[in-house]
């Protein structure tokens, strides 16, 4: 019990921390009524000793914010803004306690699903890095991903990106990634995207409205710019198709080859940290293979946004290899959810 009131507390001061007021008070109520025995200690029995790494009460708050969206809880929506409310905890409180009481199984259930995110803000780090890689090639790309999520990130020249020098990408979209860039800007040309290709060990379809549900309901639903965001991704993605496969990153990159006349383009974004010791090895086995093969009319790059832990907090690195070649060179540091990306001179 002690170790869950810890995970709930802190996960309550993080989310405080990290611009959700909503989820802060939220955690600590949940944390008090579980101490004093009520509806969220049913539906946590069982969770007490779980390691914070399961992210418990985000799986829980998850299932909670699912039941908003998709209506089971029609009361909360006043309270919740990602649907129009206003949040307010005192008033809320009580309603949401008697939602978790009609839907205990639910939100039970709930605690078995990680929490599955696509962050449509560290396109900004995928594409401006592309830019600066694809700058020296200038060949069609074929993009492929791997814990690709839902795919939103392998749409991300169908976004739009302002910096305080201007924008890039096409006026119309209905993404708009604000404060995407600074420091030297990734050169402001073309891309030309032939392949879309994601792998991912749950992937999600966005398209229709169970994934879409999936997706938003993870977000933290004061957390607005994020859900404008992933609104705008999902109705992008309606429209642009990525081919996603329900396959192991390991598997994914054994089966990846290089074509004459294109830039191969390997990417990923907050995945590594989830990948086995040996599912690593054998990526980082795959990827000096393909480097092997490349050569000047058929390119390969490997482009990374990863957490880089060299001190006590993590840093969050933009980083590339390009072959032929080989080099690794870190073109950026940037947020964890992506913008602002400072990027390095090359
Ligand atoms: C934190 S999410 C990041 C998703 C996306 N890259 C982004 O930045 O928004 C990590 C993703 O990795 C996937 N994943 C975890 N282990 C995996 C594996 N062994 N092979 C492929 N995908 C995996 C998860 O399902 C999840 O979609």
């Amino acid at each position: 019990m002690k170790k869950l009131l810890g995970t709930l507390r802190a996960q309550g001061q993080f989310c405080r921390g990290s611009g959700s007021p909503m989820y802060g008070d939220l955690c600590e109520l949940v944390a008090a009524d579980v101490e004093d025995g009520g509806v969220f200690a049913t539906i946590l029995s069982g969770h007490e000793e779980d390691s914070g790494r399961h992210a418990v009460p985000l799986r829980l708050l998850g299932g909670l914010h699912r039941l908003v969206l998709d209506g089971r809880a029609p009361a909360l929506r006043r309270w919740y803004p990602s649907t129009g409310g206003t949040w307010d905890a005192p008033s809320a409180w009580p309603q949401i306690t008697a939602a978790a009481t009609s839907h205990t199984e639910a939100l039970r259930a709930a605690l078995g699903h990680p929490p599955q995110t696509n962050e449509v803000g560290r396109a900004a780090a995928l594409i401006g890095g592309l830019l600066r890689i694809n700058h020296v090639f200038g060949f069609p790309i074929r993009l492929f991903e791997i814990g690709s999520s839902a795919g939103l990130n392998l749409r991300a020249d169908h976004y739009r990106y302002s910096h305080a020098g201007g924008e890039w990408g096409p006026v119309d979209s209905p993404v708009t990634i604000h404060n995407a860039w600074r420091g030297p800007l990734p050169p402001a040309a073309a891309l030309r995207i032939t392949e879309r290709h994601g792998y991912d060990i749950a992937p999600i379809d966005v398209t229709h409205s169970d994934g879409e549900l999936t997706v938003l309901s993870y977000v933290w639903p004061d957390q607005e710019a994020r859900l404008d965001r992933l609104r705008g991704a999902i109705a992008v993605a309606r429209n642009v198709p990525v081919r996603l496969v329900r396959q192991s990153a390991a598997d994914a990159v054994a089966g990846l080859t290089l074509t004459d006349g294109a830039l191969t383009v390997l990417w990923h974004s907050i995945t590594w940290q989830y990948l086995s010791a040996g599912e690593r090895e054998a990526i980082g086995a795959g990827v000096n293979a393909l480097g092997a093969q490349a050569d000047p009319r058929s390119p390969f790059a490997h482009l990374t946004l990863e957490p880089a832990r060299d001190g006590s907090d993590p840093r969050f690195l933009v980083r590339a290899r390009r072959w032929p070649g080989g080099e690794l060179e870190i073109l950026a540091e940037c947020h964890p959810h992506g913008p602002p990306v400072n990027w390095q001179s090359s």
